[in-house]
């Protein structure tokens, strides 16, 4: 197998993905700053989040507190992602989605709480074990961070050359392929700065998808993109999903890209989870602070901050 994976299977602190051990279940119930009351999600609802009991998680996030400068940014986020799923984690502007990913990835570490990507507890690994871990995480960051410097191939091969013994010509078959199902066969001799912002997400996607990871994150991959693009993106992260599987996790504040492409959806709101299920019984929940979330609606009890 060529793939970066393989050789750095079972990191030490493994932990049941599965979640055999719901817990009861029970909910937050806590008071923003207007006295406002948000029935948040608590980590005893994890498991309980989807219809399907029998499905697998992939990451688990256990009342996640994160205070930066100061202000808690996450404040107490329980979430679990399921296994060879599109979710969407959906929230305004500021809410702490970047930060969110930065802990999936071990850019950053909880002030208390729990972590747990692919079996392992990140913040319990050692560095070794997290850079394994990271090897099978592909991640689109909200800018595309292509180096400016390397042609658009370059880009592509560099996490193969850095994380990989492939010998070039296995490179250059896997970037050239990966340029194509982006629409990106002919730009490769490009330079980053030579291409349209559209065009630098889809460069950024094939770099994201280069080492076959077994979990994609992409941040805002729709931000700084009209709306055509923007579908014709969601596209191909479906399509992509579908040839490769794996557990992809969109973040986004975009309600018409998790209408078009979530199978899982999770609502982030003042750095917790308000609710969390399957796309249909999100997009038909009676909850009034989801219904006015997915309908972007002014009215509802969400106000601004
Ligand atoms: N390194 C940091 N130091 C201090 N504050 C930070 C840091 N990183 C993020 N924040 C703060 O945390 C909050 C959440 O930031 P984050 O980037 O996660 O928002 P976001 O939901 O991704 O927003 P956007 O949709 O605009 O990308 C913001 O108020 C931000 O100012
Ligand atoms: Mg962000």
């Amino acid at each position: 197998m060529e793939s970066a994976e393989g050789t750095h299977e079972g990191n030490g602190d493994d932990l049941d993905p599965q979640g055999d051990d719901p817990g009861p279940r029970g909910s937050v119930m806590a008071a923003d700053g207007d006295g406002e009351q948000f029935q948040y999600h608590s980590s005893s609802d994890l498991d309980l989040a989807g219809e399907a009991t029998d499905r697998k998680w992939s990451i688990r996030c256990i009342d996640v507190v994160k205070r930066l400068a100061g202000i808690p940014v996450l404040n107490g986020l329980n979430v679990a992602i399921p296994d060879d799923t599109i979710t969407v984690v959906l929230g305004p502007s500021g809410t702490g989605k970047s930060v969110l990913i930065k802990h999936l990835i071990g850019l950053m570490f909880p002030d208390s709480g729990d972590v747990q990507v692919l079996g392992n507890s990140v913040p319990k690994l050692t560095m070794p074990q997290l850079l394994a871990l990271r090897r099978r995480i592909g991640v689109l960051f909200q800018d595309g961070a292509l180096f400016g410097s390397m042609s658009v191939f370059d880009n592509v091969a560099f996490p193969l050359r850095q994380h990989t013994d492939m010998s070039e010509t296995q490179i250059g078959e896997r970037v050239r392929r990966r340029l194509a199902d982006v629409g990106l066969a002919d730009a490769m001799d490009d330079s980053p700065s030579q291409l349209s912002g559209g065009m630098r997400k889809r460069a950024g996607f094939a770099r994201a998808l280069v080492t076959e990871p077994a979990v994609v994150i992409f941040d805002e991959p729709d931000s700084g993109l009209d709306p055509v693009r923007t579908a014709l993106l969601c596209e191909l992260i479906e399509e992509m999903h579908e040839a490769n599987g794996g557990t992809y996790i969109v973040v986004t504040h975009n309600i018409a890209s998790a209408r078009q492409i979530g199978e899982y959806i999770a609502l982030l709101w003042r750095g917790r989870i308000v609710e969390a299920g399957d796309a249909e019984r999100m997009f038909s929940s009676e909850n009034p602070f989801v219904r006015q979330f997915l309908s972007g609606s002014a009215s509802g009890p969400l106000g601004m901050d």
